[in-house]
């Protein structure tokens, strides 16, 4: 008995090893920011302990030890094209068809990088090992599901956003486009859609079918380029019905909108974040447990260091925050150089923001308005004052306001008068930190946290070898068989048919009996 129990205790030790599978994570758009997500996944899979192999074209943000790791940057030439890409991209606001349009003309740079790699001989390294699964972060890329057919594994896509209709299509997913706002479409939680926002959204699915009608073609060339070789290659088609699952950056339970979502698709949004914060610093702990009044987190990235930020400009924020009940913990690079010394105020060069933001005195994130902190202020619940100046960082900061979570103001603009209005604004009335912290709970209400979610779906892939089964039924019917076109022409067919029969025999009843009481008016007349 005894030996069985030990036998069990070691079994249970050992379990983990039941977990090393050969898995390849290959993350080959250009943008640190899809690649911090997509690395958030692997890193949660490498500590539970798979091996794990990661493609990318820059060295990742997020990294855990045991991952190796296969950089193949672009060419130079490239890279100059996409980088110029990215800030076109990132300076402009809501102007959604420029950027597709822009994507069009201008994206073969991405796309062609992302073909280069899988010709390069670091890359091509890959196919010495003997692999169970391949995730694949869509951008444009899908010819690269070739490289999982080579291997014969199975795929899971990972997307950086919401489901949108390519990864709709691949699972099967209902577009639903009467009541799912596409991009820029405003529909609200509860609203009755209106005829003139429905048609608005068809018109802009029409557009981006069309323009995926265009990229498809490009990804068939590319397929056939990379792979054509290949004995017995199916065709792309083939391959993306052959998908496992996907795997999307959202929560659409608290983000809206609320929609259909088959099984094979699963929301992972907020994996970038810890569910636990680690212990902090002892000094910024001990400095924020004694805040009596709360605590005020600022963190500007490196934007207050440029020098398109004035002096007067770090005075003007110093005195506001000086004068606060509140503590303040600055992120500040040059610690000889600090703004002014004050007692409630404590400069860092470098700290932990998610670690910081989850403390419970922290009553307010004065932030640059970069997508990453935004997000981690929503999970923690703290209402932010954003001080954006580029990049996507004023749009952020404006969904951000809209969403009633704080104020933005743009920080080239800061006073001490609008500074310190905005901060005792959000500090002081209540219905930020109600907005925010009411999204925080529907955010963290989850079955599973987005890491459960990724490490339960993976093994439940690499247990069944692949998903066919969650497959839906609509991958393989085309839009006429999936909008039951044929049906309704067929039933509106035999409807105008009846129709006209009955027309038919009507007339001829008629005729029949209007030619009998002519005949017998005729009788009458001659008796
Ligand atoms: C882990 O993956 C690497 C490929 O990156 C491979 O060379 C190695 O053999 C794998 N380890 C095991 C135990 O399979
Ligand atoms: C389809 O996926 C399965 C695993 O789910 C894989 O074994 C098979 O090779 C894939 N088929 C093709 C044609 O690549």
């Amino acid at each position: 008995m005894g030996g069985f129990r030990f036998l069990f205790v070691l079994l249970l030790a050992v379990a983990p090893a039941a977990y090393g599978a050969n898995i390849l994570g290959l993350f080959s758009s250009h943008s640190q920011s899809h690649l911090i997500l997509h690395m958030s996944m692997m890193k949660a899979l490498a500590e539970q302990g798979h091996n794990i192999t990661v493609v990318s074209m820059m060295k990742p943000k997020v990294m855990h030890k045991s991952i190796h790791l296969i950089v193949v940057p672009p060419s130079d030439e490239k890279e100059a094209i996409m980088e110029n890409q990215m800030t076109e991209m990132a300076n402009q606001k809501n102007s959604i068809y420029d950027t597709m349009i822009r994507l069009l003309n201008g994206m073969s740079a991405m796309v062609e990088s992302q073909v280069d790699l899988i010709t390069d001989p670091r890359f091509q390294r890959i196919y010495e090992t003997k692999f169970d699964l391949m995730f694949m972060g869509f951008f444009m890329n899908d010819f690269q599901l070739g490289v999982a057919h080579k291997l014969q594994v199975p795929v899971i896509v990972a997307w950086m956003s919401a489901p949108m209709f390519v990864i709709d299509d691949y699972v099967g997913n209902p577009s639903e486009i009467s009541y799912v706002p596409i991009l820029g479409t405003v529909m609200k939680r509860g609203e009755k859609v209106a005829f003139g926002k429905r048609l608005e959204n068809f018109v802009k699915n029409i557009f981006f079918r069309v323009i995926g009608v265009i990229f498809n073609q490009r990804a068939e060339r590319h397929y056939k380029q990379l792979f054509g070789n290949e004995p017995n290659l199916p065709s792309i088609e083939q391959l993306r019905r052959n998908i496992s699952m996907v795997f999307t950056n959202c929560h659409l339970i608290s983000e809206g909108p609320i929609r259909p979502l088959v099984p094979a698709h699963a929301e992972i949004g907020g994996i970038q974040i810890k569910e636990k914060p680690d212990p902090l610093p002892e000094d910024i702990a001990q400095f924020l447990d004694g805040a009596e009044h709360g605590g005020v987190l600022l963190s500007l990235g490196s934007n207050i260091k440029s020098s398109a930020v004035k002096p007067e400009l770090v005075q003007s924020m110093f005195k506001v925050l000086s004068s606060l009940k509140q503590r303040v913990v600055w992120k500040w690079e040059d610690l000889d150089n600090t703004p002014g010394k004050s007692a409630n105020i404590l400069y860092k060069k470098w700290l932990p923001q998610d670690d910081i933001l989850a403390h419970p005195k922290i009553k307010l994130f004065i932030t640059h308005a970069g997508k990453g902190g935004i997000t981690e202020a929503q999970y923690h619940g703290v209402p932010m004052v954003a001080l954006p100046i580029f990049g996507d960082q004023p749009a952020n900061a404006d969904n951000m306001q809209k969403s009633g979570y704080g104020i933005a103001q743009d920080l080239l603009q800061l006073t001490e008068e609008n500074f310190g209005a905005s901060i005792n604004e959000v500090l002081g009335n209540e219905k930020y930190k109600k907005a925010i912290g009411g999204f925080s709970q529907l955010y963290r209400d989850r079955p599973l946290s987005a890491r459960q979610t990724v490490l339960y779906w993976t093994n439940y892939v690499l247990r069944h070898h692949g998903a066919p089964h969650l497959q839906s039924p609509s991958v393989h019917l085309n839009w006429v068989e999936y909008l039951n076109v044929d049906i309704y022409i067929l039933v509106a067919t035999v409807l105008t048919l009846l129709l006209l029969l009955n027309f038919v025999i009507v007339r001829f009843i008629v005729r029949k009996l209007a030619g009998k009481s002519q005949k017998s008016s005729k009788k009458v007349k001659k008796q």
